[in-house]
């Protein structure tokens, strides 16, 4: 299947400028979205991964049905102020703007082997803190997941020392 079909492009969103790529479109397809899942579920099965941890709001749409399909858990990553118990947290620059993500202290165990999933990997800036924030609880890095890279970003420079699986490059 040629998912990029099931892309839709959408010129200067959120800002002048940013060519924003939509995947709701992949989404409301039934076909396109379990495709999609699929691909990245075989890739999670290829690194053993028995956890995934996904950064809101895109990843959950991502990394949701991916755990589901394996029987493994799913931690969530989320902006500030946003988990009810004890965090850590990590600052991040992205495509535009600045912000903090965080994750429950025990959402991930030390030594369990985890793929982080997102929808989209830009300058990279989201998936550099996700992986400092499973790697301070112990966790182990074992792939990271992408439905699309935005290569001229170049946001793989930054993650040279990790195993990394992209759908679609743009
Ligand atoms: C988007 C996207 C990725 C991130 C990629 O999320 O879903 O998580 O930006 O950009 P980066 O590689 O430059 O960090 P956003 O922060 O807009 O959050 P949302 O999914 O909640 O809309």
């Amino acid at each position: 299947m040629d998912l990029k079909q099931y892309v839709t492009t959408v010129e200067d969103w959120p800002k002048p400028g940013i060519s924003f790529k939509d995947i709701t479109t992949i989404m409301d397809n039934g076909e396109a979205y379990k495709y999609a899942t699929d691909q990245i579920v075989e890739y999670a099965k290829e690194v053993q991964a028995d956890i995934i941890v996904g950064p809101e709001a895109r990843g959950f749409i991502i990394g949701c049905p991916v755990a589901y399909a394996l029987g493994v858990g799913f931690a969530p990553v989320r902006k500030e102020g946003k988990l009810p118990r004890e965090v850590i947290r990590a600052e991040y620059g992205l495509e535009y703007g600045k912000d903090v993500l965080t994750m429950h202290k025990d959402a991930v165990k030390p030594g369990q082997k985890v793929l982080i999933v997102d929808d989209l990997l830009a300058t990279g800036g989201t998936i550099e803190a996700t992986i400092k924030l499973v790697e301070e609880l112990g966790g182990i890095v074992v792939g990271c997941a992408f439905l699309i890279e935005l290569t001229y970003l170049e946001g793989r420079n930054k993650l040279d020392k990790y195993d990394i699986c992209t759908l679609m490059q743009y």
